[in-house]
Order: C-alpha cells, then structure tokens, then sequence
C-alpha cells in the first residue's frame, strides 16, 4: 500500500468530526468494472451517448433499444464486485456519529460493501417501475417481449433509473441537501461534478463552513473550490486516508 503524506490537519478533521456527508459518482465504481458516464461506452453501446439513450423520449421513440441498453448494464453490474473504495467508505460511516452517502451511482454497490445510511439521488438499476405510474414493480409474468408490460396497467416497465430531463427523487435530494448544509466534512469521490443539482452539494456545504475534500485522479470544476484535492483512484486513496487517520 503506497505511503501518502496526507496533511495533518485533514487527518485531525477525519478523528474529530462528528458529522460527514460523502457524495460519490461513476469513479467509485470504476475499479469493479462498472464503465463511468464519460468513458468511451465500449463494446456493443460505443456508438450510442448516454445522453442519447438515458431519456424520456429516447424510450418513447424506441422501447425495446433503451430497454435492451439497461438491461445490459444491469447484468454487468450484477458481475461486479464492490472495491476496496466503497468498503473505505462503509468504514468511514462506522467510524462517524452522524453520517450519509449521497450517490449518484445506480449500481447498488455501496450497500453491497455496508453502508447504510444512503441515498441514491439517481435511482437504482436493479429496480423496475411503470412507465405510466411511475411506481414499483417487482415482478412481471416472464415474456419475451422488451420493455415488458405493468402487470397492473399494461403500460411499459422502464429501469427505476433517473434520466436526463427528469426530476431527482425530491425525499432523497431534500435529505442530502440538508446533512450538507449540516456536515463538517464533506467527501466528493468519483465525480466530474457536471451534473446538478447533486454537483451543488459541495458547495452548499462550503457554504456552510465544512471542509471538503475531493478525490479523483482527475481535476474538476470542484477542484480550484475544495480544501483538499486527493489526487488518485479512491480504491487507493481512500483505504490509504483511513489507515493513515486511524492507524490501530
Ligand atoms: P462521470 O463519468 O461524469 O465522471 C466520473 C468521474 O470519476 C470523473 O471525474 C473521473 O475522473 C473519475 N474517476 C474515474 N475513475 C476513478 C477512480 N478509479 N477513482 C475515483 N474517481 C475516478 O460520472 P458522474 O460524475 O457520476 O446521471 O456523472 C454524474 C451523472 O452524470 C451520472 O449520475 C449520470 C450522468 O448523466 C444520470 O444518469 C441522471
């Protein structure tokens, strides 16, 4: 395990804080296979974007495509095992009195590792629901048809996935907003902070005099803002953080 020489005072702020929020994005998940948004898609999705795909009316105009898109993602997500990164953070949690993960991460692999206190702003892949109600489905009679029919309304099933142009899940956002705005310490892991409201959580907890720190081997839009800039993959940074922190 390399030796970072991580600032006193940040260490110092890990051992006394009493409230943390950490918001994680895509690179959590990169170092269990799970592709980020802004990564090449490879394979079969490379010449479709995201944000071409993850929407309302992409579904409308062609079902079966979007389906078949998430349906793909979802059984790769279902291979990939949690990393050292999203274990480190299932400790921080224990380690804190008050604590919440805020992620923008639909993979589910965050509970997979422990934690949990968290939201999921932008949903979670491995849920269904009715396109027409918006609610939950958790069965459906096995067709072979895509997107398969509501069991009660008949309407199409869709991932319970937040797309581009919809609204977050509001309970969600309200509590993340709150515990930023509450926190000491703020943690913004695995994210190009692009995409509001979840890259305005950092901020608000600026706002609110907590120090926050980023990592990512990539600078950001945060980056020039935060009191800490952790340089590197958090599969590393962060095991590295806590045992530097809490060496016993
Ligand atoms: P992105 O793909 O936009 O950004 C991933 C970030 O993770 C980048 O800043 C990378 O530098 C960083 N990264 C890559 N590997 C990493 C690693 N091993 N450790 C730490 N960081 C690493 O993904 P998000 O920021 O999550 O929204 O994207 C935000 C939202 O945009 C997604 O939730 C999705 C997308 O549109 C919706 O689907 C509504």
């Amino acid at each position: 395990m390399p030796v970072f020489g991580f600032p006193e005072p940040l260490l110092d702020a890990l051992r006394t804080a009493r409230r943390m929020v950490v918001l994680t994005g895509a690179g959590v998940s990169a170092e269990s296979g799970v592709p980020t948004f802004r990564d090449a898609q490879t394979g079969l999705w490379a010449n479709f974007k995201p944000e071409d795909l993850a929407t309302p009316g992409a579904f409308r105009r062609n079902p079966r495509l979007v389906w078949e898109w998430y349906a793909t993602r979802r059984a790769r997500v279902g291979e990939a095992q949690p990393n050292p990164g999203h274990f480190a953070i299932a400790e921080l949690e224990r380690r804190m009195p008050e604590f919440l993960l805020a992620t923008q991460n639909v993979d589910g692999l965050h509970q997979r590792a422990g934690s949990r206190n968290v939201v999921e702003l932008h949903g979670n892949i491995t849920r269904t629901k009715c396109f027409e109600e918006g609610t939950a489905v958790e069965s459906w009679p096995a067709t072979a048809e895509a997107p398969p029919h509501c069991p009660r309304c008949g309407g199409w099933l869709r991932p319970d996935v937040v797309w581009f142009g919809e609204m977050l899940p509001e309970e969600e956002f309200a509590r993340a907003l709150a515990a930023s705005r509450r926190c000491e310490v703020l943690f913004s892991v695995g994210t190009s902070a692009l995409v509001h409201p979840a890259a305005s959580l950092p901020l608000d907890a600026l706002d609110a005099g907590a120090w926050v720190v980023e990592v990512n081997p990539q600078r950001t839009p945060l980056t020039p803002r935060v009191d800490y800039f952790l340089e590197g993959v958090s599969g590393v940074i962060l095991p590295a953080l806590l045992k530097a922190a809490w060496p016993a």
